[in-house]
């Protein structure tokens, strides 16, 4: 399956849409360098994707927190975990691994990237931003 965004993926909290989207970017871009030819030498982009990746979701994980106190109902025990593993992930991979094992581990951060969007964005981010808020924030995402 390749991974492209797609509107009903929208929790309609704008400035969380743009971050999945911009998430599923990185991941169509990693899927593709996963794809790639497997002799070619691709440890920079492998390694400028792995490190967008880290940033941009710590900054993410962080904006998504900070609306925790709006769903209070939700599982964030949970929900945390799921940031947090895919953190821990993304943060103990070995560089020197990385640079022999290049194919592989573009393969292999490609279907762990997958499985975790799959699991988290379209299915516990929906389950809780689809929650009554406490107050008004739902925007209507124009882009
Ligand atoms: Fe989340």
């Amino acid at each position: 399956m390749t991974l492209k965004w797609n509107d009903a993926y929208k929790v309609n909290i704008s400035h969380v849409d743009k971050q999945h989207r911009e998430i599923f970017e990185i991941a169509y871009q990693l899927e593709n360098l996963s794809n790639a030819r497997l002799n070619m030498d691709h440890y920079y982009e492998i390694n400028k994707l792995l490190e967008q990746l880290i940033t941009y979701a710590v900054t993410h994980f962080e904006d998504e927190e900070k609306l925790m106190p709006l769903y209070p109902d939700a599982d964030w025990e949970q929900h945390l975990r799921e940031h947090n593993s895919l953190i821990q992930y993304l943060s103990t991979v070995p560089s020197d691994y990385i640079y022999w094992k290049q194919a592989e581990f573009a393969k292999a951060l490609s279907h762990f990237v997958r499985d975790w969007i799959e699991q988290h964005m379209l299915l516990t981010d929906r389950i809780t931003f689809n929650l009554e808020p406490l107050e008004a924030i739902h925007k209507p995402s124009n882009s």
